[in-house]
């Protein structure tokens, strides 16, 4: 495996890894604050980056790469609102996809076309994650302080968690 992939793709685990963990601390804040939906949705969520890195884990070494396992800087542990949370996560979602888009043209400079391949569905999931968390920001901006619509928007969370993708790890499956 080209060496520049290889190290780009580890950074992306590392990204991933971080985005699990930073969702966890989120979601175990939100479960403090009595916001059980909120909780759920950011449970789900951070089960779902382990997931998009255990997929490049296992990439990297059915490709004859070396996958490393990356230490992580502690998340927050607190957080000052729901706004707080979900903004920082859509500011987060969109360092990973400048990251994702960073792999690819890697992946272009090196003619490796496979790994092209493999990382057009982070692409795909990028676009999707991007767009539903500027929907609850969007939300969240036109409840404002209104008690009961936060209620409400932390109840529809609890119904829009993201179902954790059914493991397949394997190398180009999605
Ligand atoms: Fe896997 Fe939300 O980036």
């Amino acid at each position: 495996m080209n060496e520049r992939v290889e190290q780009a793709l580890n950074d992306q685990i590392e990204k991933e890894a971080s985005s699990s963990q930073f969702y966890l601390a989120m979601a175990s804040w939100a479960e403090g604050q009595g916001l059980n939906g909120t909780a759920q949705f950011l449970y789900s969520h951070s089960d779902e980056e382990r997931f998009h890195m255990l997929k490049l884990v296992k990439f990297v070494n059915e490709r004859g790469g070396t996958a490393k396992i990356p230490g992580l800087q502690s998340p927050p542990e607190s957080f000052s609102s729901m706004s707080n949370v979900f903004n920082l996560l859509l500011e987060h979602e969109l360092d990973v996809t400048q990251s994702i888009n960073n792999l690819v043209d890697i992946c272009l400079q090196v003619k490796d076309y496979t790994t092209h391949n493999f990382i057009q569905w982070y692409v795909s999931e990028q676009l999707e994650e991007e767009a539903l968390a500027r929907t609850i920001v969007d939300k969240i901006n036109m409840i404002g302080q209104d008690k009961a619509g936060l209620y409400l928007l932390d109840r529809d969370l609890e119904n829009s968690a993201i179902q954790p993708s059914v493991v397949n790890t394997a190398g180009t499956g999605a």
